[in-house]
């Protein structure tokens, strides 16, 4: 078995999975804010690569996330290993405390999981925001009319919820299955919310700053 290129004794690395539109970049700013998280999501991740001039990926890139279907496991974990290095590179983790990221979206399927735990680094835990799909739905239709997303309308938004059911949930069960989930409920105020996360945290003996 290969060695992972980050050790959690230098880093440490919490997932953050639940369904799109659950809440996972709007509670990571809360995250990031309080718990010194570097915030690194998958999703934007690919997306600039789509938009790179140059990259042999972008038509690939587009054609999936329209679809709503899993990226090739090795262009995303390739993106999240760079972005870790280079946010090492530029000072995260110096001065005696321990780089904390948090990638959201990532996991999304089981070949991911293995492939990142045994390449890039093992993980601490995994954050879970469970809510129901009228939810979700809702907040991504209002978020498509502003994001510009070309994922955010009705039918891409029902394959997404597809994918997450049969492919992404696994995940959540596989990590639960070795204790490793902290599940929230993501439904009422962002506030709401993030209270409970800061609960499940705390239950975890994750701290903030
Ligand atoms: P995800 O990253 O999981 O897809 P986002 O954080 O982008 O979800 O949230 C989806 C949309 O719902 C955004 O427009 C966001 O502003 C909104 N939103 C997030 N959390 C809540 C909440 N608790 N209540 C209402 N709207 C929310
Ligand atoms: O997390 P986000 O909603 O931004 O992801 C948008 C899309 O990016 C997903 O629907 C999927 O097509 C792609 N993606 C992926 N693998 C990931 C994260 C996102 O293929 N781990
Ligand atoms: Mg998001």
């Amino acid at each position: 078995m290969s060695t992972p290129r980050f050790s959690p004794e230098d880093v440490t690395v919490v997932f953050l999975l639940g369904g799109p539109g659950s809440g996972k970049g709007t509670q990571s700013s809360n995250l990031v804010r309080d718990y010194g998280f570097i915030h690194l999501s998958a999703g934007d991740l690919l997306r600039a690569e789509q938009k790179r001039e140059g990259s042999q990926y972008g038509e690939l890139i587009k054609t999936y996330i329209r679809e709503g279907k899993i990226v090739p496991m090795e262009i995303t974990v390739a993106l999240l290993s760079n972005a870790m290095a280079d946010a090492l590179q530029q000072g995260a983790g110096q001065g005696g405390r321990k780089a904390r990221f948090l990638v959201d979206g990532f996991p999304r399927k089981l070949d991911q999981s293995v492939f990142f735990e045994d390449t890039v680094c093992p993980s601490e835990m995994t954050l879970f925001l469970e809510c129901p799909e009228e939810v979700m739905e809702q907040r991504l239709l209002k978020r498509g009319e502003t994001s510009g997303r070309d994922d955010d309308n009705a039918e891409s938004i029902r394959k997404r919820f597809r994918t997450f059911v049969e492919t992404s949930m696994p995940v959540v069960e596989a990590h639960g299955a070795a204790g490793k989930v902290v599940s929230v409920l993501a439904t009422g105020s962002v506030d709401d919310v993030y209270a409970r996360i800061q609960e499940g945290f705390k239950a975890r003996g994750v701290h903030p700053l």
